[in-house]
C-alpha cells in the first residue's frame, strides 16, 4: 500500500486547467464520474464554485490565471499542499480573432502565446516535480489549427502548433523518466465560449462556425477522450489523438447541411 501511494500507482487526483467551461469543466465532470479528485484551476470562481456546488467533495478548485507568474505559483503551492498529483490537464486556452497575418492585432497575438504556449509551459514546469514523484501524466489539449494552417487563423494556428511541438519535445526529453506526455488535438468542438470570445462577444459570427454542421463534437466527446487516455495503464503513453467530427474532414472541408 505504502509502496503504492510512493509510486503513484493508482492514485487517481488530476488537475484541470480551463475548468470553468466547456472542455475543461466536462473533463472534470468525466474524470469525477469515473472516481477521479480533482483540482479545477480557472479565473471566474463563481464558475468553479458552482462545480464544486455540484460535485461535492471529489471536486475541489483554485482560483488561477495561468498567464500570471504569482497567481499560478499560489495555485500550485495551494494544490501540492493538499497532495501529491497524477495528472495536469492543460485546457485553458483560446482563440483572439481571425485577421489575416498582414493586418492582425500584435496583442491578439501576444494573448494567445501567454495564454496557449506560455501559459501550459508554465504550468507543466510547476507541477513536473510532482507529476514524476506519481509516475504521473502531462496532457495537453492542442488542436488540429496546431496541424493545419488556415487562413484567418495567424496567432491561433501557430501557438497551436507550438504546443503540439511542445509535447512532442517534451515526450522525447522524458524518455527513461516515469511520465507520460498526451497531446489531444481536437478539430470542431462545439462549446459555448470559445468562438464566442474568438469575435469579441459577436453571437451571429460565433453561430457561423457551426452552422449546418450536422453534429460538431462537445466538450463531453473531447472529456471521453481526456478520462480514456488518462486511464491507461501508466506504461501506455498515447502520444496523439486528432479528434474531429464524422462531417469534418479538414477545416476547409466540412460538410454543412444547406
Ligand atoms: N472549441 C473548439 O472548437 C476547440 C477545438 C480544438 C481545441 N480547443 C482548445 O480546447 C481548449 C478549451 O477550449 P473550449 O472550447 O473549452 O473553450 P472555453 O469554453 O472558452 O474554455 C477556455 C477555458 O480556459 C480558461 N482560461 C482562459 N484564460 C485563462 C487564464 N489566463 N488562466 C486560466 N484559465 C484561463 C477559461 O476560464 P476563465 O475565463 O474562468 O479563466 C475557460 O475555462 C482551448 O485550449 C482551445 O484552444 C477548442
Amino acid at each position: 500500500m505504502m509502496a503504492e501511494r510512493e509510486s503513484g500507482r493508482g492514485l487517481k487526483r488530476a488537475v484541470v486547467t480551463g475548468a470553468s467551461s466547456g472542455i475543461g469543466q466536462a473533463s472534470v465532470q468525466a474524470l469525477v464520474a469515473k472516481g477521479w479528485q480533482v483540482v479545477g484551476l480557472a479565473r471566474r470562481e463563481d464558475r468553479l464554485r458552482q462545480l464544486a456546488e455540484d460535485l461535492g467533495g471529489a471536486f475541489t478548485y483554485q482560483v488561477c490565471d495561468v498567464t500570471d507568474e504569482d497567481s499560478a505559483q499560489s495555485a500550485v503551492d495551494a494544490v501540492l499542499k493538499a497532495g501529491p498529483v497524477k495528472a495536469l490537464v492543460n485546457c485553458a486556452g483560446g482563440a483572439f480573432g481571425k485577421d489575416p497575418v498582414a493586418t492582425s492585432d500584435l496583442d491578439d497575438w501576444r494573448g494567445m502565446y501567454e495564454l496557449n504556449v506560455l501559459g501550459t509551459l508554465r504550468m507543466i514546469q510547476k507541477f513536473m516535480p510532482a507529476l514524476k514523484k506519481s509516475e504521473g501524466t502531462v496532457l495537453i489539449i492542442s488542436s488540429t489549427a496546431g496541424i493545419e494552417p488556415y487562413e484567418g487563423g495567424g496567432g491561433y494556428c501557430a501557438s497551436k502548433a507550438a504546443e503540439r511541438v511542445m509535447a512532442r519535445i517534451l515526450r522525447l526529453e522524458m524518455i527513461g523518466q516515469p511520465i507520460r506526455v498526451i497531446d489531444i488535438a481536437p478539430g470542431l468542438v462545439h462549446t459555448d465560449e470559445f468562438s464566442l470570445k474568438r469575435f469579441g462577444g459577436d453571437a451571429a459570427k460565433a453561430e457561423a462556425v457551426y452552422a449546418g454542421v450536422p453534429d460538431p463534437l462537445t466538450a463531453e466527446d473531447i472529456a471521453g477522450c481526456v478520462t480514456w487516455a488518462l486511464e491507461q495503464p501508466d506504461t501506455v503513453d498515447i502520444d496523439q489523438i486528432v479528434v474531429r467530427p464524422r462531417a469534418e474532414g479538414s477545416y476547409t472541408k466540412v460538410y454543412r447541411k444547406s
